[in-house]
This record gives C-alpha cells, sequence and structure tokens, in this order.
C-alpha cells in the first residue's frame, strides 16, 4: 500500500487513474472522456499493488468484458491508463485456457504487476453497501457474484435474504451504475425452454435488454428466453476452433450466442442455428440481422432432432449441443448430421462434482457408439460452471468418424 497525487477518469465503465505521463501522451478527446466527468482528485489517494492485463488501448472495453466474464476483474482498483497502454487490476493470474482465449480476443496483453488507485466509496462493493443495513450476521450470505445482461443484474438470494429483497435489489442498483433492473431468481429452470422465473426486486420492470459479447450484440428477453454470461467464454472457446468453409450445426441455438459468434470470427462458415421456442427464435432471427450475418446463419425454428432428420442428414463439419440437461438423448441425431468422413461434436453435460469430466466422456461415448460411430479421441473436456453445490455443467469436444 502507498499513496499519491492522482486523477481519476470516468469514461462509462472505464473508472481509471491517469499518470502525468499518460495525461501528456493521450488525448482526452479521442478517450472520448467527457469533460464534465473528469474529476481531479487533490487529496491523497490509497494505492494497492495488484496483477494486471497490460492491453493496448483500443482493446480495453472488449478486455474489461471478458474479464468480467471470466471472474478475474477486481473492482475493488480502478482501471488505469498509461504509456503503454490500459492497465487492468486482476484478482488473480488468468489460466492457460482463459489466457489462450484473452489472446483470441484482445491480440497481444501482458499480465504484470502494477500499482492502482484504490476505489472510493462510490465504488463500494454491495457487501460494504448493506453493511449498516443489514443485520450483521446476514452479510455472510449476501451474494459475491451476479449475472450483468445488459442493464439487468439477475441475482440469487439466499432464504434468509428474502426479507431484505428491495434493500439487497436497491444496492445492486447503487453499486452497479449500468444496472437499471434487478431481478432474483425465483425457481429452477423449467420447460424444454430452459427458462428461469425471474422476480423483480427493484428498478424499472423492463426484461428484453441488449448484451454485447465478443463484438456480437444480442437483444432478449431474460423472463422468456434462456441466456447465460457465465458462457462468454466457452463459447469464443468453441468459436475458435472452427475452420473456413466448415458447416456448423448449432442444434440448441437459443438467441444465436455460439452461431453468430462464429459467423462473425470465421466469415467462411456456415451454420444453422436450430431453436424450438418461439421467443428465443424471434430474437435469434433479430440478432441475426443486428449483427448481419445473414448470409451465413440460417435460421430453422422447430426441434433438433426432426429438422436434422428433415433437412440436415450428412451436412456438419461441427455440432455444437448446448443443452446439457438433455443432450445425451440427442447424440444419436447430432451423428446422423455429421458428414460421413466424421467431424467435430462438442457436448455439454451436468454431472456431480467428483469425476465429471471422466463420467460425461463416458456417457458421451457410450452414445456415440450406440448410433453406430465410433468416438475417435476426445480433443478436449472442461468443467464450464459451477450449477449447484456439488455440481457442474462439462464440456467434452470429441472427433467422431
Ligand atoms: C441451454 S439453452 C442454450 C441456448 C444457447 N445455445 C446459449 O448458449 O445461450 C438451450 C436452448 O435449446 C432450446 N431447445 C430445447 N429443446 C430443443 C429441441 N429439441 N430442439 C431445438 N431447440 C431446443 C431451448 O429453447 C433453449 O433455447
Amino acid at each position: 500500500m502507498g499513496h499519491a497525487s492522482s486523477c481519476f477518469i470516468s469514461c462509462g465503465r472505464i473508472t481509471g487513474y491517469l499518470s502525468t505521463a499518460g495525461l501528456v501522451s493521450i488525448s482526452v478527446s479521442r478517450l472520448k472522456l467527457a469533460h464534465k466527468q473528469l474529476r481531479y482528485v487533490r487529496e491523497k489517494v490509497r494505492m494497492a499493488k495488484a496483477l494486471a492485463i497490460v492491453v493496448a488501448l483500443s482493446k480495453g472495453q472488449a478486455a474489461i468484458d471478458l474479464g468480467r466474464n471470466m471472474h478475474l476483474i477486481d473492482s475493488s482498483l480502478g482501471v488505469s491508463l498509461r504509456d503503454e497502454g490500459l492497465c487492468i487490476p486482476l484478482l488473480r493470474r488468468p489460466d492457460e485456457s482463459e489466457s489462450k482465449h484473452l489472446s483470441l480476443a484482445l491480440g497481444p496483453f501482458r499480465i504484470e504487476e502494477r500499482e492502482f488507485v484504490e476505489r472510493g466509496p462510490t465504488h463500494r462493493t454491495l457487501i460494504e453497501a448493506l453493511e449498516n443495513r443489514l443485520p450483521p450476521h446476514l452479510l455472510t450470505v449476501v451474494p459475491k457474484s451476479l449475472d450483468i445482461i445488459g442493464h439487468i443484474a439477475v441475482v440469487e438470494l439466499p432464504s434468509e435474504l428474502a426479507p431484505y429483497e428491495e434493500l439487497v435489489g436497491n444496492a445492486i442498483l447503487e453499486t452497479s451504475p449500468s444496472v437499471r433492473t434487478v431481478m432474483a431468481k425465483a425457481g429452477i429452470f423449467s420447460s424444454d425452454y430452459r427458462v428461469r422465473e425471474l422476480r423483480l426486486i427493484a428498478g424499472d420492470d423492463n426484461p428484453v435488454t441488449r448484451y454485447k459479447e465478443h463484438g456480437c450484440t444480442f437483444e432478449l428477453d431474460v423472463r422468456t428466453v434462456f441466456f447465460s454470461p457465465r458462457l462468454s467464454h466457452e463459447r469464443l472457446r468453441v468459436a475458435s476452433q472452427v475452420q473456413p468453409g466448415e458447416t456448423v450445426v448449432d442444434m440448441f441455438a437459443g438467441v444465436g450466442p455460439y452461431s453468430i459468434l462464429i459467423a462473425k470470427t470465421q466469415p467462411e462458415s456456415m451454420v444453422y442455428a436450430i431453436e424450438l421456442s418461439p421467443s428465443a427464435f424471434k430474437f435469434l432471427v433479430s440478432n441475426i440481422l443486428t449483427n448481419r450475418v445473414l448470409t451465413n446463419v440460417k435460421p430453422m425454428m422447430g426441434d433438433s432432432r426432426e429438422v436434422i432428420r428433415s433437412s440436415l442428414l450428412r451436412t456438419a463439419d461441427r455440432v455444437i449441443m448446448n443443452l446439457p440437461g438433455k443432450a445425451s438423448d440427442f447424440v444419436d441425431v447430432a451423428c446422423s448430421s455429421l458428414k460421413e468422413k466424421g467431424g467435430v461434436i462438442h457436448f455439454y453435460s451436468f454431472e456431480s462434482a467428483t469425476n465429471p469430466k471422466e463420467a460425461a466422456s463416458a456417457k458421451f461415448k457410450e452414445r456415440i457408439e450406440a448410433s453406430g460411430r465410433k468416438m475417435e479421441s476426445i480433443l478436449a473436456t472442461r468443467v464450464v460452471k459451477a450449477i449447484a453445490p456439488y455440481r457442474v455443467q462439462v464440456a467434452v469436444d470429441a472427433l467422431v468418424s
């Protein structure tokens, strides 16, 4: 810890500390730092050292968005602008797979230790904002993370906080400047459409939002479709494997986050995006138009089993099966959609936390072989996220012949 005279900038979601050298070399107008947002802090401020992603300024927002999705960013410290680029404070060093995807999305970057300004009281954490407002014993059950989808925060509140949900919702509005609506998870994912009941606890009652990820924009209604920002890294991992000329079948496309990202990052591919839910399909079509990928994403409404049987047999180089609760029931269909020579299937499944990769791989292999095809090799396995205590979502990529 140390102290320094300093100057904060605030530009949308980027809030930072400018060294004198930074001020001399970087044009304030080019950075779109609105004049009224430039705030000089003349008193001494508290400093702390942390690991940082050091990245070109033009990639700053992308680095912050991706880092947030990977739960890497230390939001108690301010981003800083220096001659070398933007320095974004981290909670931990990214692992090998995260580093690979950061480099795919951002180009060159470095991870190095830097000194940062500690954020002031206007940037309090949720727990800090609730101190002195909640009974002290309940501070330990305040959620540590939120899903932020555009202007909407979705939070999982333990039952002990039910009497205080409005208070917690308002504290989320206070501490997350981009959030205007706070909803609490109010049930498990139900129906084939994988929709979860949500209850408004603070802010505007507006469930339709626009969310940006890896340069794509998705409009969606959080009350009628499935969407998880926690899959952002996984989507980039899959999209980055698609080669020019490939045909991809996205069997459970939702509002299009895999299909559209693939079409954008690999314009020489053709993606068939199948979706059963009328609401998700409506957003899928409008997102295809918004992201200008009409020539290489074909939306197809219906049950993927029937759509593939009628139109997509022996077509695909790659199949994506993002319906973890039921994907194993569809492995035969995915296999029938692969070209005669074979291809890659990205399979997802929910498993208990003991040996989840092995369990998912064994189930997948058994289903491939039952359908008369062969699992040549497993290309990758990954625990994507925890979904409940002792339950995780697993991804298995396999080459099938
Ligand atoms: C877990 S969500 C994944 C959506 C999307 N891939 C994403 O990452 O946001 C699964 C999606 O599959 C759709 N779905 C469920 N059963 C289906 C089926 N038999 N055929 C086509 N789509 C289906 C649901 O409506 C839902 O939108």
